[in-house]
């Protein structure tokens, strides 16, 4: 019996497997508002047999954005095209879908990746004046970020807030904060982007303070009845910075606040990081986390194989595992995992032909 396609509660959300869709920057919004690429890609990942599908880093302000194309939720018109392309799945897919609210703070105003990535300053096209914890740049030589008074942290809060209020009106299932690869959240957590001597720096209870008030109030703003979740660098790879210890404080932390689950993944903070790459590198992250805590815990990273994939849940170093990379270069990987495993996958209709003859109990028809 395997565990991959086993169901899983996450609060009151049920999963029909362990599988997650991580979220994914497609970079091809305008003016923060998904286009018919949304529409392509996440359309054919709810048709993936995953269980749960994450919408990309969403910015809960136009400053938020890592690039000039990505997605938002701060208007109207951000919100009415993120309806269109979630109603048009919906009518195909039941897949359950969870959006990321996101704030770049000063990963913000760069290039998009296909055309270097670069910092853009704000007097150049396509960039703006970015805002951190403290006045520090990412890389030396890039226009340094604004550092945040309080009533700009209560703008960002606010946003996010508003934000997650516009995703609970889309009938989106879930909400996971942006927490993690050096962003606005991770800035204020990292002793190396956060130096500042008020409460929302210094010890690790002050960096912590400014994503729990996040997390509270979009925990407040969004329906109880489903989870919001937060997603994690469980280490900057960077002697002095953010570590696990720490970020088991702040899962423990998170949990004691209503946070449904973690998901765990690590870096982006310095360039100076040294990333160990590998199969299956940040599930030591995930299951340090998991190990400490009682909620759900969603481990990433390298993820590519069937039994790679069991051993992480069936082992208990998670409870779920994320696909990224995975998932895009073989979007039929739930189908193929469960065709190993003799279990059952979710096909659409129009495709049940498809069936393999070996496997003749493959689709689960009928539910
Ligand atoms: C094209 C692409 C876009 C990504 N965008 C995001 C994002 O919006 N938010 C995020 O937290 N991580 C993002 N990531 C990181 C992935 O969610 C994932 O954590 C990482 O790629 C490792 O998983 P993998 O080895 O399965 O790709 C992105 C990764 C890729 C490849």
């Amino acid at each position: 019996m395997n565990v991959l396609f086993t169901p899983f509660q996450v609060g009151d959300l049920g999963l029909a497997n362990r599988i997650v869709i991580a979220p994914m920057c497609q970079y091809s919004a305008v003016d923060g508002c998904m286009t018919d690429w949304h529409l392509i890609h996440l359309g054919h990942l709810a048709l993936s047999g995953a269980a749960l599908l994450t919408i990309e880093a969403t910015a809960v302000l136009p400053e938020a954005r890592i690039t000039h194309a990505d997605v938002g939720l701060w208007n109207e018109a951000t919100e009415a095209a993120i309806a269109r392309t979630l109603e048009s799945i919906r009518r195909w897919s039941d897949i359950r879908i969870a959006i990321q609210l996101a704030h770049a703070g000063r990963k913000a105003s760069t290039e998009v990746p296909w055309k270097g990535g670069v910092h853009i300053p704000p007097d150049h096209a396509n960039g703006w004046q970015t805002v951190a914890p403290s006045a520090i740049p990412y890389q030396d030589g890039e226009h340094p970020p604004v550092a945040l008074d309080r009533s700009g942290l209560t703008r960002v809060r606010e946003a996010f807030v508003a934000a997650a209020k516009r995703a609970a009106g889309l009938g989106v299932d879930a909400v996971q904060l942006h927490g993690a690869h050096g962003y606005l959240l991770h800035q204020f957590l990292s002793p190396l982007s956060n130096r500042r001597d008020d409460k929302y720096g210094g010890s690790l209870e002050n960096r912590m303070r400014f994503p729990l008030e996040v997390f509270d109030a979009v925990r407040a703003a969004f329906p109880a009845e489903r989870p919001v979740t937060m997603r994690v660098s469980g280490t900057d790879w960077v002697n002095g910075g953010w570590d696990i210890d720490q970020t088991i404080e702040f899962a423990q932390a998170l949990e004691s606040r209503g946070c449904a689950a973690i998901h765990v993944s690590s870096g982006g903070l310095a360039p100076s990081q040294k990333i160990p790459v590998g199969p299956s590198y940040q599930v030591p992250l995930a299951r340090a986390v998991k190990r400490a805590t009682a909620i759900p815990v969603i481990a990433v990273g390298l993820i590519t194989e069937f039994e790679q994939a069991e051993a992480i849940v069936g082992t208990g170093d998670a409870d779920l595992i994320a696909l990224a990379r995975t998932i895009l270069y073989n979007p039929r990987w739930p189908w193929h995992a469960a065709a190993h495993f003799g279990a059952h996958v979710k096909a659409p209709d129009q495709y049940l032909r498809s069936q393999p003859r070996q496997y003749p109990d493959l689709f689960d028809i009928g539910h």
